[in-house]
């Protein structure tokens, strides 16, 4: 087996989330496989050791192969670049096995509904190691977070502390104060997609500070009566980005309202992007993390206070390959051709909702050139059913092929839908020669199963 050879010289990062510019007919570049990928001889994609058509040929397909390995060293790079408040944003994927894959590399973990705080308790993550988060957390959410007794829960909005002050006091109480910290909108718009933007004053979330709320809040969190204890501030401006200066610029504006407040925690939220399609590039773990921490100190911020983070696409998105089967190949004289592939906006709805783009590549000639200019299409009932539109593959596809898509771990199973009724795909890890099914494939009785 011999090793991908490694990146080639950076390029130009585009600013539009996975927009990029289309392969060029050359081969798939190879920092957009996961850490462990290699071509063997023969010219097929190993990942973990283990050949990736041997796989698929026992699992079937659509599935979605993890890395273990590149996940590990993810979550290894935020412990060491952030410390251990860190927290692995759970939303970007999740199942039992990357909780606590997450947790044993050192990370806490960032749930947002009750749904994953359930999946994180029944990875056995300690509960202090989890961040409660969400801009509409019902009181069955925050019970479920108060019995659990999470580590942090991060306030949205005043109704929430409302609810809390409810449900923290009472005769039963849940023990010690929950510590809080508050989500605060900076005003800052970050250069990427606006249905990703999160730090702009006109946003669902947090508390502006521009308007006083964000004080406010503080003010009522920090009443003897809330039932709280406040630790620190949160802010998280968006997802996919690419320019550290627009962390910098954020702290640039949280910085002057923290001073005052002699808190021991702020974090930064997640949002790193990653590249997606050839010629795109962008920062590491490491790279914003120091960039977040130089401009913090920069700022004021003492050395004593905690600078967290909670990223997710950063820690799994390059982890994972989609593998699907080609399955028609329909050539449009003069117009186009489409690949249609057993999977689509179920499995991977990004192109549909951002206009993400993607590679894509066949795992039995993973160096071969792509000189074949085709649109890589789903299998539902609508022509947006997009999986590559612009896609490079080797001039031999052929009906039946394996043909997979990179950069596939984050958002991907964990925004799977049932559309059309088609069963979403399994997740397998890979590592060491070996690979497990962390999450089975679907059934048609599944599928089922909550019909009276
Ligand atoms: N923290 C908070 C409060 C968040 O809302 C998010 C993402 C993260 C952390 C993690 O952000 P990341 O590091 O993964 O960028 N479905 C979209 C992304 C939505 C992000 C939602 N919040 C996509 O597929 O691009």
């Amino acid at each position: 087996m011999a090793h991908l050879p490694a990146p080639g010289p950076a390029a130009e990062a585009s600013l539009t989330p996975g927009r990029g510019a289309p392969g060029d007919g050359g081969p798939l570049p190879p920092y957009l496989l996961p850490l462990t990928a290699e071509a063997g001889a023969n010219g097929q994609l190993a990942i973990g050791g283990v050949g990736i058509l041997e796989l698929v040929a026992q699992v079937g397909t659509p599935v979605f192969i993890y890395d273990e390995e590149h996940l590990r060293r993810q979550c290894r790079q935020a412990r060491e670049a952030f410390g251990p408040r860190v927290a692995y944003a759970s939303k970007a994927f999740l199942c039992k096995a990357m909780a606590a894959l997450a947790h044993e590399e050192g990370c806490c973990i960032d749930v947002s509904t009750g749904g994953e705080l359930a999946v994180a308790l029944a990875a056995g993550v300690p509960a202090d190691r989890l961040v409660m988060h969400g801009n509409n957390k019902s009181e069955a959410e925050i019970e479920a977070a108060l019995t659990a007794r999470v580590g942090r829960i991060v306030v949205d909005s005043f109704d929430e502390i409302e609810r809390l002050g409810r449900l923290t006091g009472g005769p039963d109480g849940y023990g010690p104060p929950p510590s809080v910290l508050v989500r605060v909108t900076p005003g800052v718009e970050a250069h990427t997609h606006e249905y990703v933007m999160t730090g702009q004053e006109d946003s669902k979330f947090g508390f502006s500070l521009a308007s006083g709320a964000a004080a406010e809040a503080v003010r009522r969190l920090r009443h003897p009566v809330s039932g709280v204890r406040l630790v620190g501030l949160h802010a998280h401006i968006g997802s996919q980005i690419f320019a550290l200066e627009s962390f910098e610029q954020a702290l640039g504006v949280l910085a002057p309202f923290f001073a005052g407040l002699g808190l021991e925690e702020l974090c930064i939220g997640g949002g790193l992007g990653v590249p997606y399609v050839a010629g795109e590039t962008a920062p590491g773990i490491k790279e914003w993390a120091r960039a977040i921490r130089e401009a913090a100190r920069a700022l004021g911020i003492g050395e004593d206070v905690v600078i967290s983070a909670e990223p997710g696409r950063a820690i799994v998105a390059a982890a994972a390959i989609t593998c699907y089967t080609a399955g028609t190949i329909k050539e449009l004289p003069g117009l186009r051709t489409y690949v249609s592939v057993d999977g689509g906006m179920s499995d991977n709805p990004r192109p549909v909702l951002y206009g993400s783009g993607y590679e894509a590549f066949l795992p039995r000639a993973v160096r071969a050139p792509r000189p074949r200019a085709v649109s890589v299409v789903g299998k539902h009932c609508e022509s947006g059913d997009v999986v590559v539109r612009d896609a490079r593959v080797p001039a031999d596809l052929a009906v039946g092929d394996i043909l997979a898509t990179p950069v596939t771990g984050a958002y991907g199973h964990s925004m799977a839908s049932n559309y059309n009724k088609v069963p979403r795909p399994p997740v397998v890890f890979v590592r060491d020669g070996t690979w497990r099914v962390v999450v089975r494939r679907e059934t048609l009785g599944d599928l089922l199963a909550l019909e009276a």
